[in-house]
């Protein structure tokens, strides 16, 4: 393999902006969401957004609307029992907890999550894509990782949707990252963090009236491996590979190999690109 590094490894170098550090602030931004349900709290020290909120719920807490920031998280959790690094104040560590009816489906809510990101990172210039069934991508680095936990009560679901965004690009040695700095580097962690929010309050709403198949058409249009080869691992080992056609109506991803149609849930399973 050649040691030459690609455009994409010499954008990551050249642009890396460093120690550079955000601090978010509360007030800024609830002052823009005053016509949502939505109120922000940010957190000096946490050990996850996440476990924050279940947490939360399981005290028994009406945390509808409630969203958390850590300025530093200590313990971040990912997708697959995997945690979440970032540096303080170099990434926006962000969960937001929803009430959903209890009969309403939720297993496409991490596709429409990561595409409401999409949205709002091509607003800001980013030009990220959507790995499926929820990360965001720049090529083959990743910009952003969703990890959305749902609780069943007797009378609804409560989800938590956490969304960990590079701000810089972490330096992480096993995979390609990227962060909004690298493309936007006047962008204000506030102020993103208030357009995400803004973003899934009408993105939600929408969701519990009209399901998934409202945001299928655009989910697919922002998906990074449509009609290409991918491959689908499961710990560690080739669960399948074939060209991604679509995703089903529950978020399901559809490959097509040999002219047969094979579904996968999101859960144990994750996808790369045939290069990757
Ligand atoms: C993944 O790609 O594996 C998902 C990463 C999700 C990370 C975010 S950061 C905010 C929220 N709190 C957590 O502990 N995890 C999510």
């Amino acid at each position: 393999m050649s040691n030459t590094p690609t455009p994409l490894e010499n954008k990551t170098r050249s642009l890396n902006l460093g120690e550079r550090k955000q601090n978010f602030c509360s007030q800024t931004i609830n002052n823009r969401l005053i016509h949502t349900a939505i109120r922000t709290e940010v957190l000096p020290e946490v050990d996850s957004t996440n476990a924050y909120l279940l947490r939360q719920i399981k005290n028994k807490a009406d945390i509808h609307g409630h969203a958390v920031i850590a300025q530093r998280q200590t313990q971040g959790k990912g997708r697959q029992g995997k945690t979440w690094v970032a540096k303080e104040g170099q990434s926006l560590p962000i969960s937001l907890a929803w009430r959903f009816p209890k009969s309403m489906p939720l297993s496409a809510l991490p596709l429409v999550v990561s595409l409401c990101v999409w949205q709002v990172l091509s607003t800001l210039g980013v030009p990220a894509q959507i790995k499926w069934p929820n990360d965001l991508m720049i090529e083959q680095a990743k910009l952003v990782g969703v990890l959305v936990e749902s609780i069943q009560t007797p009378t609804e679901s409560i989800s938590v949707i956490g969304i960990g965004i590079n701000l810089s690009t972490p330096k992480i040695t096993d995979r390609l990252t990227l962060g909004i700095w690298d493309y936007n580097p006047l962008c204000d962690g506030n102020h993103l963090a208030t357009l995400l929010l803004l973003a899934l309050n009408q993105t939600l709403l929408q969701f519990e009236q009209h399901g998934f198949s409202l945001f299928k058409k655009a989910y697919l249009s922002a998906c990074r491996d449509l009609g290409n080869p991918v491959v689908l691992w499961h710990k560690e080992a080739i669960l399948a590979q074939g060209i991604m056609q679509s995703v089903t109506d529950e978020g399901a991803l559809i490959l097509r190999s040999d002219n047969i149609e094979n579904t996968f849930m999101i859960g144990e399973v994750s996808l790369r690109g045939h290069n990757a």
